[in-house]
């Protein structure tokens, strides 16, 4: 096991009806900035819910803050925040604008633009304290202090990291208005989350491997069940607590970690738009099959213990359990291979030229680079 530090400060208010707890939680003297996307808040009830929790409190809306969050966006919400002296910020939505208030709270004490501290979070002076209420289970960002920001300009979209939230509000039945595709997709990013984090070598932590199986599991028993009702408050308890327990940290310490499938899902997000747990259901299989010697005796597991994949030769073993992903995948309803999703060489070629001029070297043991990544690629290309 590797040594590790682990701190998560973040205060889970998770269960029926527990917006209203938002009164208590954010002192009355805070001037707030609420944060929210495009709207589906105000179909759901969720923005009506909050607005009366706050009643007594002083705030102001920013409202916008698109899938994929953009920089452009955001600076409008960081000079927003400025002209009004926000000192707490109020996430209302999904991953986008939870990670995009994380930009927002480092963006309105800086000085310079936004875009530096996303290249360079080091030069991060202050943070104003955040929060969140979450409408749809996927990314993790309720309960961890990462974001993932992206440009217009310049077609990027990178990760970076500022503090946690405060606390994140969880109540499961306001995901009964997501759309089938959006539950399929933060089902997918749940469990690639866990992959990330347990898909590298054997026996760094049994306990964590455990505690992944665990993640895994649940998720691939609860998967079917969802696509029948996505109204069943249990079955929807389960999925929010295990997206944010797949990416909060508590599965990862002291062990390896790979994110390439990550690193190279954002690629195809920034030059295409498809939504971050698809890209992810897409790439997996291929990281899979072509990382299969490195990470063969962490697969035989996953096989045995998640898909109870125990008989035949190794190598029979290794390609079942890799066709079962991708299979698990498709039964979320996402389709799984490049072409079906109108993606073709031209992009594999942008992706592995930028991983090779800017040096890229991403996975467990650094060694997946412009040319593996192409290779991932072309493995689920068709
Ligand atoms: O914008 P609104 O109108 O709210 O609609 C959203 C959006 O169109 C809609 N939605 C959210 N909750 C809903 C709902 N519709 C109906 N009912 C509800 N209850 O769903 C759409 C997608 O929302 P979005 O926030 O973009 O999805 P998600 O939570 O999957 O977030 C994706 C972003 O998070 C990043 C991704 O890269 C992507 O930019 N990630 C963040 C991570 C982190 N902070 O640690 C890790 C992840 O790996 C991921 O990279
Ligand atoms: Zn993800």
């Amino acid at each position: 096991m590797n040594n590790f530090t682990f701190q998560n400060p973040t205060k889970l208010i998770f269960g029926r009806d527990t917006i209203v707890k938002l009164a208590k939680e954010i002192p009355s003297d805070k001037k707030i900035m609420i944060t929210f996307g495009g709207g589906s808040v105000k179909q759901n009830g969720v923005y009506e819910q909050v607005i009366s929790a706050l009643k007594g409190h002083s705030y102001i809306e920013f409202w916008g803050i698109e899938p994929n969050p953009t920089v452009e966006t955001l600076r409008e919400a960081i000079q927003l925040g400025k002209d009004n002296n926000i000192d707490f910020l109020l996430a209302v939505g999904g991953g986008s604008v939870l990670d995009g208030t994380k930009l927002i709270s480092a963006g309105i004490p800086f000085d310079g633009d936004p875009w530096e501290l996303v290249l360079n979070p080091i030069r991060i002076q202050k943070l104003i304290p955040h929060a969140a209420v979450l409408t749809l289970p996927a990314t993790g960002s309720e309960m961890n202090r990462g974001a993932v920001i992206s440009n217009k300009i310049t077609h990027e979209k990178l990760a970076f990291y500022s503090s946690h939230p405060q606390f994140s509000i969880l109540d499961p039945q306001v995901t009964f208005s997501l759309p089938p595709y959006q539950i399929a997709c933060g089902l997918a990013d749940t469990f690639v989350h866990v992959l990330e984090q347990y898909l590298t070598v054997t026996g760094e932590s049994p306990l964590m491997d455990r505690w992944a199986e665990s993640i895994l599991q649940t998720v691939v028993e609860i998967a079917p069940k969802i696509k029948e009702n996505s109204h069943d408050y249990d079955l929807m308890s389960q999925f929010m607590l295990c997206a944010t327990m797949a990416l909060n940290g508590f599965t990862s310490m002291g062990v390896s970690q790979d994110w390439a499938t990550h690193m190279i899902g954002h690629e195809i997000t920034a030059l295409h738009g498809l939504t971050h747990g698809h890209t992810l259901a897409i790439i997996l299989p291929g990281t899979m099959e072509v990382m299969k010697e490195q990470k063969w005796n962490k697969i035989l597991q996953l096989g045995a213990r998640v898909f109870h994949i125990t008989d035949g030769a190794e190598s029979e073993r290794v390609a079942l359990t890799i066709n079962q992903t991708e299979q698990f995948f498709r039964s979320l309803g996402l389709p799984t291979r490049l072409k079906e999703v109108n993606i073709g060489e031209e992009s594999i070629q942008k992706i592995k030229n930028r991983f090779l001029e800017q040096n890229i070297l991403l996975g467990e043991q650094q060694n997946i680079d412009g040319f593996v990544a192409e290779k991932i690629l072309k493995t689920v290309m068709e």
